[in-house]
């Protein structure tokens, strides 16, 4: 049993002692600026084993977090759970103790037919069917990507060799009904159909459960954003196929070394926005 002493005893921001973040039980020191969001909480240990170092600073519910450091670089990561009400819970914590950037990480499916399993997407903004960022801010605000994070993950995955996409990503609050597949027995309404095919051709790449929360609630922060993501599935062609999942890994922990490099040329040369060259 939890020692219920330890609580501030706050409804309207419920903090532990120590400033302890109520979902993610983690505190101001604990995680980098830079936190990468997998929905899977056994996805961050496949995170930080590749970086040089890390530790486990928080652990509650869906949220698992490790702070670490790559190539000199700090970098934590945190699950956020699947779709937009406990992503939203993490980023708050997350952004309470100094995140500055996020990059959500995970797996979808395609809604294009060009685009194949074990290929990367990388959102340019997200349709806001999240059912969470709505909470926030009016349904006309765009769920928009930093362009920097756009850029650096677009470069990482150059570097790294990856075919990879770019464009917009619909989140859905749900992974069955939500994203036009029968609920159980068979459950379906007839709009299921409608949105999907509108979306499709609206040239939406992508169906997933979190982007639209992570790039709405970022702008709202003051927090850069960007997602990528495994493609393991194609609704058009019905191929499923959990292969490849370490690509967006690699390709987001590597963005965010570029990301680091590219705020130290900006700094160095008295610069605010990024730009192209920049870096020559
Ligand atoms: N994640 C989703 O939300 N949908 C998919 O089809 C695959 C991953």
């Amino acid at each position: 049993m939890e020692d219920k002493k330890q609580w501030i005893s706050k409804a309207d921001r419920p903090v532990l002692d120590g400033n302890i973040q109520y979902h993610i039980r983690c505190k101001p020191g604990d995680i980098a600026d830079i936190v990468l969001l997998p929905g899977d909480p056994d996805r961050v240990p496949q995170m930080s084993k590749t970086w040089d170092e890390f530790k486990e600073v928080g652990r509650n519910r869906e949220h698992v977090t490790h702070t670490g450091k790559i190539r000199g670089v700090d970098i934590s990561a945190c699950s956020t759970g699947a779709g937009g009400g406990s992503t939203a819970s993490a980023m708050e914590g997350l952004a309470s103790i100094g995140a500055k950037t996020f990059i959500r990480v995970g797996t979808t499916s395609a809604i294009q037919s060009h685009i194949k399993p074990g290929e990367l997407i990388i959102s340019s903004s997200a349709v806001r069917y999240d059912g969470t960022s709505e909470n926030y801010v009016n349904l006309n605000y765009p769920a928009v990507a930093d362009y920097e994070v756009v850029a650096a993950l677009v470069e990482a995955c150059e570097r790294l060799g990856y075919t990879y996409h770019v464009g917009i990503t619909a989140t859905a609050a749900s992974f069955f009904c939500g994203q036009n597949r029968d609920g159980f027995g068979g459950y379906r309404q007839s709009w299921f159909e409608d949105r999907y095919e509108d979306l499709k051709a609206a040239n939406v790449v992508n169906y997933e459960m979190e982007a639209a929360t992570v790039l709405t609630l970022s702008s709202l922060f003051k927090i850069k954003a960007g997602a990528i993501f495994t493609v393991i599935g194609n609704r058009e062609t019905n191929e499923f196929s959990y292969d490849g999942i370490e690509k967006s890994i690699t390709a987001s922990t590597e963005a965010a070394t570029i990301l680091k490099e590219w705020d130290r040329l900006k700094k160095s040369k008295n610069k605010t926005y990024w730009y192209p060259s920049l870096t020559k």
